[in-house]
C-alpha cells in the first residue's frame, strides 16, 4: 500500500493506472476509520481495479466553533485499516498542500445543500463540494463511494457532479450500525457512556416513524413531532428534524414510500446525524 501526501504525486500515479487501462475507485474520508468507511472500502472493490482512500479533516467545512481541532485522528490505526482491507493508497495531503494561502476559489452547489446540513451548518457544503472537487481532480477517479448515513451530502455530490460533467459514477452504501441500532461515525468516539445511551435515541426515532409509516400514518408533521419528543426524551438536544423529498430535500407534507427522515441532534457537545428512506 502506497501513502502519497501531494496533489502532483497522486496525480501521476493514477496517470499511470490509466494509461495502464485500469479503473480506479474513490473513497473520501475524513479518516478515524470504522466498520462504515470500510464497507465503503469493500463496495470500492468491486467496482474497480485499485481503490484510493482519501484521509484528509478538510478545514473547509467546519464552521467556527464547530469540531475541526477536536474531530479524532489516528492516520497510524486508519492505516493499519487500510493494509488489511487491501486499499492500494492513501492519500492524505496536509492542509497546506491542498490550500494554497490565496486560495479564492470555491465550488457551491445552491439548491440541495440549502437545507438540512446546509441550514445548520452555512458553509458546510461549500467546503464539502470544493474538497471534494479538488480530491477528485487529484486522484481522478473512475467511480467514487459515499455513504448513505451523509443522505444529503451524497444527493449534493451526485448534483455537482452531474452540473460539472466530473466523468464519475457515484455510489452510495448503505448506513452500517452497531448491534443496538446506533450509526457508525468518527465523531461516536467521543461520546460519554451516558450520551452514548442517549445517542440511541436517533435510530430509535427513525425506526419509531417507520412504524407509524407502516401503520398507515401519513401526516409529516405528526411523525416530525413524535421524532422530537423522541429525542428530547432520549436526553438528546434536537438540531433538525427534517421529511423530505429524497430528490429535491424539500419538505413533504405527506409520508410516501422513498422519503428521507433526516435527523440531527447533539448528545453533549458532539452532534449526531442519522437518516432513514422510508
Ligand atoms: O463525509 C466525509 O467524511 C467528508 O465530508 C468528505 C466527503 C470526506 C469531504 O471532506
Amino acid at each position: 500500500m502506497k501513502i502519497i501526501t501531494t496533489p502532483s504525486e497522486m496525480q501521476a500515479w493514477s496517470r499511470e493506472r490509466l494509461i495502464a487501462g485500469e479503473r480506479i475507485a474513490c473513497v473520501p474520508t475524513m479518516g478515524y476509520l470504522h466498520e462504515g468507511h470500510l464497507s465503503l472500502v469493500r463496495r470500492a472493490r468491486t467496482a474497480a481495479d485499485r481503490v484510493v482512500l482519501t484521509l484528509f479533516v478538510n478545514p473547509t467545512q467546519f464552521g467556527p466553533g464547530e469540531d475541526y481541532a477536536i474531530y479524532p485522528r489516528d492516520p497510524g490505526r486508519d492505516r493499519a485499516l487500510c493494509e488489511a482491507e487491501g486499499v492500494d493508497v492513501i492519500f492524505m495531503p496536509t492542509a497546506a498542500e491542498m490550500y494554497a494561502p490565496d486560495a479564492s476559489t470555491a465550488v457551491v452547489e445552491e439548491a440541495l445543500s440549502r437545507r438540512l446540513c446546509g441550514a445548520s451548518r452555512p458553509g458546510h457544503f461549500r467546503g464539502v463540494c470544493t474538497v471534494v472537487s479538488k480530491l477528485f481532480n487529484c486522484v481522478r477517479p473512475d467511480v467514487a463511494v459515499f455513504g448513505q448515513k451523509d443522505a444529503q451530502q451524497a444527493l449534493v455530490i451526485k448534483r455537482m457532479v452531474r452540473d460539472l460533467n466530473f466523468p464519475i459514477e457515484i455510489i452510495v452504501a448503505p448506513i452500517v450500525r452497531e448491534p443496538d441500532g446506533l450509526a457508525l461515525s468518527s465523531r461516536n468516539v467521543r461520546l460519554s457512556a451516558e450520551e452514548r445511551k442517549s445517542a440511541l435515541g436517533l435510530s430509535r426515532a427513525l425506526g419509531m416513524a417507520r412504524e407509524a409509516f407502516a401503520r398507515g400514518e401519513r401526516d409529516a408533521a405528526t411523525v416530525r413531532r413524535r421524532i422530537e419528543e423522541e429525542l428530547a426524551a432520549s436526553g438528546l438536544r434536537t438540531d433538525y428534524v427534517e421529511i423530505v423529498d429524497t430528490g429535491t430535500m424539500e419538505p413533504v407534507a405527506q409520508l410516501a414510500p422513498g422519503v428521507l427522515v433526516a435527523l440531527a441532534a447533539f448528545a453533549g457537545q458532539t452532534r449526531l446525524i442519522d437518516n432513514c428512506e422510508l
